[in-house]
């Protein structure tokens, strides 16, 4: 890529439940902590030169969570960016951490309205922007764990409220409480599990913001259609993987993660470029390919 100031807004825009409206192209913030997700990162001064570029390259929407840390993305969040000048702090509960790389979902009532007071309180604000029930938990009837989301909104802790890793029939039980305004769920050019989940979303205008958005799998190996269209466009793999995201549907809303500027600012620069139909459908079919035969290998998953 040689354009020498990528900027966030290349990638269009996205209005979040109606009312706030973000550069497609987010960032997440998982990655400015410690290994397996746990305590400080390991260079907390470019973690949190990272963060302090966000506003300079354009990135407008943030994703993070209490468990991020637990709390140190959070708070990085507050010493660098606070008070969030037009921009969006998207932050999740609902998971608990009890070591690195150890996720366990607690959806009880007292504990998810817990997370959104501790949430407001390190990050600063009166009201969230976007909170994400970060799992249904299975051992907590759902009905439970919606409902006190719903009242949260109603006494203004929330503004809007997203769910991850959901099915579309959760996206349409949890709308019988709130308006689901984002969906995050696994999703790359070749992992395709969500993609009726993508569907049901751009059908419905919910925002639809995909994790682990950078990955390419074997496709990012030499000669293949991604190396080739990269070598081509004079790109990276990972940002023609996440070119193809940002294309493949309007209420797409990528957050790659890093810790690393050098990184963020090649992220970024993806918002630029532009692939072909003839690229896009290569791409996609290549993708599309490799997610099936993965899935010939471990058909459980
Ligand atoms: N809802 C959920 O359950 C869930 C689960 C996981 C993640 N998330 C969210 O989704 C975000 C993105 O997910 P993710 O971090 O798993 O995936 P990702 O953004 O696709 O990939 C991040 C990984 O790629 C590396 N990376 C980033 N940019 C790079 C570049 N330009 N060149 C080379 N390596 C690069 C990062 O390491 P470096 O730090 O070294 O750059 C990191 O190891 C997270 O930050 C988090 O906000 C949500």
């Amino acid at each position: 890529m040689t354009n020498p100031t990528p900027n966030a807004q290349a990638s269009g825009t996205f209005t979040i439940g109606g009312d706030l409206t973000v550069h497609r192209l987010g960032f997440g913030a998982m990655r400015v902590t410690g290994p397996g997700i746990w305590g400080d990162p390991q260079d907390p001064q470019e973690a949190r030169r990272t963060l302090a570029r966000l506003p300079e390259l354009g990135v407008n929407f943030i994703d993070t969570a209490d468990s991020y840390g637990p709390a140190v993305s959070e708070e990085l969040l507050r010493d660098t960016l606070h008070p969030y000048t037009d921009t969006v702090i998207a932050t999740k509960g609902g998971l608990t951490r009890t070591g690195p790389d150890v996720w366990i979902p607690v959806g009880r009532p007292e504990y998810l309205r817990q997370a959104v007071h501790l949430s407001l309180r390190r990050l600063g604000v009166d009201r969230l922007d976007l909170w994400q029930l970060h799992r249904i938990d299975p051992t907590v009837p759902r009905d439970e764990q919606f409902s006190v989301i719903a009242d949260m909104q109603r006494e203004g802790l929330i503004r809007h409220v997203g769910l991850s890793e959901v099915t579309v029939e959760e996206i349409q039980a949890a709308q019988q409480h709130f308006t689901v305004a984002t969906v995050q769920n696994l999703y790359n050019l070749v992992n395709r599990k969500s993609e009726d989940v993508l569907d049901h979303c751009e059908r419905e205008g919910i925002g639809f913001i995909p994790w682990f958005p950078l990955a390419a799998g074997n496709l990012a190996r030499p000669g293949s259609v991604l190396d080739t269209v990269a070598h081509q466009l004079g790109a990276t793999p990972s940002q023609v993987a996440l070119a193809w995201v940002l294309r493949r549907s309007a209420v797409m809303l990528p957050i790659p993660g890093t810790g690393k500027v050098k990184h963020l600012e090649e992220n970024v620069a993806a918002a630029d470029l532009q692939l072909s139909d003839e690229d896009f459908n290569a791409l996609n079919a290549a993708g599309q390919d490799e997610w099936t035969s993965q899935q010939k290998q471990t058909p459980q998953d």
